[in-house]
């Protein structure tokens, strides 16, 4: 892999990790990103920024994608299958969704270009210590090639199927992440006001049937009361929430739950809590509780 070209397109939480390990696996990496900071941030780990777009998309062997929205995903991958060699590959690490990775996937095929929907889960700490979970959907015969790579920024590497599929797999991850998140905040808030502190509940929770990987990332946050430290940011979350509830109509399979999960995250990121973390969600049910998971 030594003189292996990797162009990476955003380098923010996911992708600054993902940067990383590609350094230290021996990969040349190429980046981008609209913001100077996170470019410079980049360029301290030893990848290689660039200006202009173009010059990426001509000289790499493998292009990631690491970006906020599928808009963003399709005009940038878009824009790259005009420059992109035949017999290059196309990673999305992003989450969008399975319409958006289908067409794409055509686009990339017409051009001799393999393309794989490779979404994430391990959070910007899994990508930092390159042990994120990734299910990819694809060509089965071209997934060998660009399996060493993802084992560079993953550990569990799990081909899921078709185009679209890995998306399926992260969609139906998130909502039920979310859905976690927001009934931790809810049952906080009975138990803090029956009396026990959250700390203890969250401490029982774990060593009992209600133990969750949510509540080891998302639950410092949820019981300090502090959500600016972010693990994931609170509007890529109502993001994916709204994608699952897409596919669900789509597939016409009810959505009660996801519904009103759907809700809190949306009022959650009307009051300008966007840009914080996912956990951020619980402030809302505590404004509709008039009552605080940590009491003042
Ligand atoms: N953070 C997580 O825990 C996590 C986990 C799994 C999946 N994801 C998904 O990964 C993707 C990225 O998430 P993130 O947390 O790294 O987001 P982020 O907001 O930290 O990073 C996105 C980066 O893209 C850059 N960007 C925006 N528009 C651009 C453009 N037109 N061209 C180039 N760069 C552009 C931004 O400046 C930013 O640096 C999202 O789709 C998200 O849903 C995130």
């Amino acid at each position: 892999m030594g003189n292996e070209k990797v162009g990476v397109i955003g380098c923010g939480a996911m992708g600054r990790g993902i940067i990383k390990n590609l350094v230290l696996g021996g990969y040349q990496v190429l980046a981008f990103d609209v913001n100077q900071q996170a470019l410079d941030a980049v360029e301290q780990i030893g990848a290689s920024p660039t200006s202009q777009k173009e010059d990426i998309f001509r000289q790499v062997d493998y292009l990631i994608t690491s970006l906020p929205s599928p808009q963003l995903v399709k005009e940038t991958i878009s824009d790259a299958l005009t420059f992109m060699k035949e017999g290059s590959y196309i990673l999305d690490v992003s989450t969008t969704d399975v319409a958006t990775s289908r067409t794409i996937f055509q686009q990339a095929k017409d051009k001799r270009i393999a393309f794989f929907d490779c979404p994430l889960s391990g959070g910007p700490e899994g990508a930092d210590k390159g042990e994120l979970t990734i299910v990819v959907g694809g060509d089965p015969d071209e997934f060998i090639t660009v399996s060493p790579l993802l084992k560079v920024i993953g550990k569990e590497i799990e081909y899921i199927g078709e185009s679209g599929s890995g998306q399926i797999v992260k969609l139906c991850n998130n909502i039920v992440v979310a859905g976690i998140i927001t009934l931790l905040s809810e049952a906080f808030l009975t138990g803090v006001k029956a009396g026990v502190p959250a700390t203890k509940i969250a401490e029982m929770m774990q060593k009992g049937s209600a133990q969750t990987k949510a509540m080891s990332i998302f639950g410092a946050n949820l019981l300090d009361g502090n959500h600016e430290n972010v693990k994931f940011m609170l509007q890529h979350m109502s993001k994916d929430i709204d994608l699952y509830m897409d596919l669900a109509k789509q597939e016409k399979i009810p959505t009660f739950f996801s519904a009103s999960i759907e809700q809190f995250f949306t009022t959650a990121k009307n009051n300008g809590k966007g840009e914080l973390d996912t956990s951020a969600v619980s402030q809302v049910l505590e404004e509709l509780a008039d009552s605080l998971i940590v009491p003042k």
